[in-house]
């Protein structure tokens, strides 16, 4: 395995490597966790050569957001990555990615500014721009992301069609702790009482899930149960719940098919998402 810092040297490597190999390549912000180990795992079980980058990017994070604090775990990250069997991790740094007079960013209209979107003005900027940039790197055949980061997902989705880059996307299943609490980087940020507390969010999820199979097909009542039960929890604050078309983020009036319902929670300082689709006719 190779760690390489600079853009132009991977490129290269990358082509001296490819000879009709398929490339699998998996961005992420490090700290790695089991979440982030299953997309690279499939990556090598679907590629000849994998990448991972490691990136923490600062054009997707607010100016009050968590970014100088961003856990960060590069020895282990570079282990993980090793035994798994990756073949490059490409680790920029923010001058290589952004140098003085970087001028150019992605929005990928109509689905930037909604969800998470609300509260973070710029976040999906940020995320499709780094994307941008590093698919033109790596220019990988596919690209692995996961449903734990739905919104993300779905706008990367819109910018790779939209703007013809060459490559499929693969989405994984989202990766939870046994009692449902979604795997996040951000996990650590929880004290014990709120690590206890933060499984109000799949708790809801689970609950919205189990009122469709019971029949219930009208969003507002789904969302106003998930409220309920995510209130009881003091240190809980909602900052959205969504039931929305999985295509558009549109919201939906009634569950229909490839219907995503997502939210997003503080537990006491740390912000935490989640989602499940629905496929109900
Ligand atoms: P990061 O949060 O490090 O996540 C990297 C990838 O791992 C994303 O595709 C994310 O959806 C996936 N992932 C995170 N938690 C997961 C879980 N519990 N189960 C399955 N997959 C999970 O997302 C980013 O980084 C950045 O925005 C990035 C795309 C790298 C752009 O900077």
């Amino acid at each position: 395995m190779k760690v390489i810092r600079d853009p132009q040297k991977l490129n290269s490597a990358l082509k001296r490597s490819k000879q009709n190999n398929s490339i699998g390549f998996v961005p992420t912000m490090g700290a790695l966790h089991a979440g982030h180990l299953s997309l690279i795992r499939e990556a090598v079980k679907d590629n000849k050569l994998v990448v991972v980058s490691i990136f923490v990017n600062p054009a997707q994070f607010g100016p009050k957001e968590d970014l100088k604090k961003y856990p960060r775990a590069l020895k282990k990250d570079i282990g993980f990555c090793r035994n798994l069997g990756v073949d490059f991790i490409f680790l920029p740094d923010n001058k290589i990615m952004y140098p003085q007079g970087y001028s150019t960013f992605v929005n990928v209209e109509g689905l930037y500014s909604v969800l998470c979107g609300a509260s973070r003005p710029g976040h999906f900027r940020g995320v499709a721009t780094v994307v941008a940039k590093l698919l033109n790197i790596v220019q990988p055949d596919v690209l692995y992301l996961g449903q734990k980061d739905a919104q993300q997902a779905v706008i990367i989705a819109r910018m790779i069609k939209d703007l013809n880059f060459p490559v499929k996307v693969k989405v994984m299943p989202t990766l939870r702790e046994n009692d449902g609490l979604a795997l996040s980087s951000r996990n650590i940020y929880l004290k014990k009482d709120e690590r206890a507390k933060a499984v109000v969010l799949s708790k809801a999820l689970f609950l919205a899930k189990a009122l469709v199979d019971n029949g219930q097909r009208n969003a507002a009542v789904i969302i106003r149960r998930m409220k309920q039960l995510i209130l009881k929890n003091k240190l809980a604050k909602i900052d959205y719940i969504a039931i929305v078309d999985l295509n558009n983020l549109r919201p939906l009036v009634r569950i229909s098919e490839n219907c995503l319902i997502a939210l997003a929670v503080r537990i006491a300082k740390v912000r935490l998402i989640d989602n499940i689709i629905i496929n109900y006719a």
